[in-house]
């Protein structure tokens, strides 16, 4: 008689599991009852996950996407793999390339030969006739990883929000020292924000075959709001009023130009090629399903969650009004 695998037996392993997403998908499936092999470049760095689950549920690895013998290692004995490497901008051998796309198919070629399982994290916005290198790049990375494995689940989100995250905290954090915020390309992107804690829960039923083999699905909020429209929220939640100063694409890109000699740019230009579009659920995605409630999850809103990691950008003594 063979017997079904319990939760305890199941490894799972996390490229990228240090990172954003990353902590919340690990606790996710620690939650689940999964052992947790976090894959990092830097192992040593990666202790403050341990907390997320059990003594002896979650132990880091080394890998390097760009080191394939490094990626198929960390595989061994793994029933899935989810991959959650990810960079915003590029440094020295860290290039789209290297990482998003040729990354993105070692990892796919070494589960293709393990047999394991792949859930991939693409983003909304992945197309190979982008103006944006980040966009090509994770394009080629689900290319990569379909043709590698067929069966594979590929999720692109929205711009993610939650505590850590870059968009909130990185804005209210400017609101706090200057005047006026830029409104990049006069803040009519539209953006459909999801929160991280839904985005872990599709990587989990993904990864639990809850989700449908060989699809791609695009993770959204509940609402679509502008550029304009996030910046005016997330001052209400800090409660600070501050000018939106519109800033045209050609001038951003020029801004870029600059900010992009800084050791960790803050906007680039391939950034604000990126906000050219909007970066929205598709119809197509909404009418096939191919969405977190697809997947059987009411999806968070925001109000529900930015007051709960914003508070600390309040003024002082700001503290126990209500924020929204
Ligand atoms: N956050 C968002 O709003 C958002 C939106 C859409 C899509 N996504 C996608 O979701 C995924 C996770 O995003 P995130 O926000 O969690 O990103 P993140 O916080 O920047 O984490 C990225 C992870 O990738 C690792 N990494 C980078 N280069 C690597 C390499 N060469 N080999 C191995 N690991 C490497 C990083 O570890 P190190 O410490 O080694 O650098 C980190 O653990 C990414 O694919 C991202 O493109 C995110």
């Amino acid at each position: 008689m063979t017997e079904t695998p319990t939760s305890n037996d199941r490894l799972v392993t996390i490229y990228g599991g240090s990172g954003f997403v990353g902590r919340h998908a690990v606790r996710a499936f620690a939650q689940r009852g999964w052992r947790i092999r976090v894959a990092v470049r830097r192992p040593e760095l990666a202790f403050h996950l341990q907390p997320l689950g059990r003594v002896g549920q979650i132990h880091a690895v080394q890998a390097n996407l760009r080191y394939p013998d490094s990626v198929a290692r960390a595989l061994e004995d793994a029933e899935v793999a989810i991959n959650l490497v990810g960079i915003l901008y590029e440094r020295g051998r860290q290039s789209f390339e290297a990482v998003q796309a040729a990354g993105a198919g070692a990892v796919a070629k070494a589960a293709a030969a393990a047999g394991t399982r792949l859930v991939h994290v693409s983003a909304i916005g992945a197309d190979a006739r982008s103006a944006s290198g980040y966009a090509r790049s994770k394009a080629a990375g689900e290319k990569a990883v379909s043709s590698a494995i067929r069966e594979a689940v590929i999720l692109r989100p929205s711009v993610v929000f939650g505590q850590e995250d870059d968009f909130f905290n990185r804005f209210a954090e400017l609101a706090r020292w200057l005047p006026a915020l830029p409104l990049i390309g006069d803040g009519k992107t539209r953006f459909q924000p999801v929160f991280v804690g839904d985005v872990a829960a599709a990587i989990v039923a993904a990864a639990e075959e809850r989700a449908r083999p060989a699809t791609v699905y695009e993770l959204g909020g509940p609402e679509v709001k502008t550029f304009r429209e996030l910046l005016e929220l997330m001052l209400r939640v800090i409660g600070r009023g501050r000018l939106l100063v519109p800033l045209p694409f050609a001038l951003a890109r020029l801004q870029a130009f600059f900010l992009e000699f800084l050791p960790k740019p803050p906007l680039t230009r391939d950034q604000v090629r990126l906000l050219e579009r909007d970066n929205v659920v598709s119809p197509k995605a909404e009418r096939e399903g191919r969405t977190l409630k697809g997947l059987g999850f009411a999806p968070t809103s925001l109000e529900a969650i930015l007051p709960s990691y914003l508070w600390r950008f309040r003024k002082t003594g700001q503290y126990a009004r209500s924020a929204v």
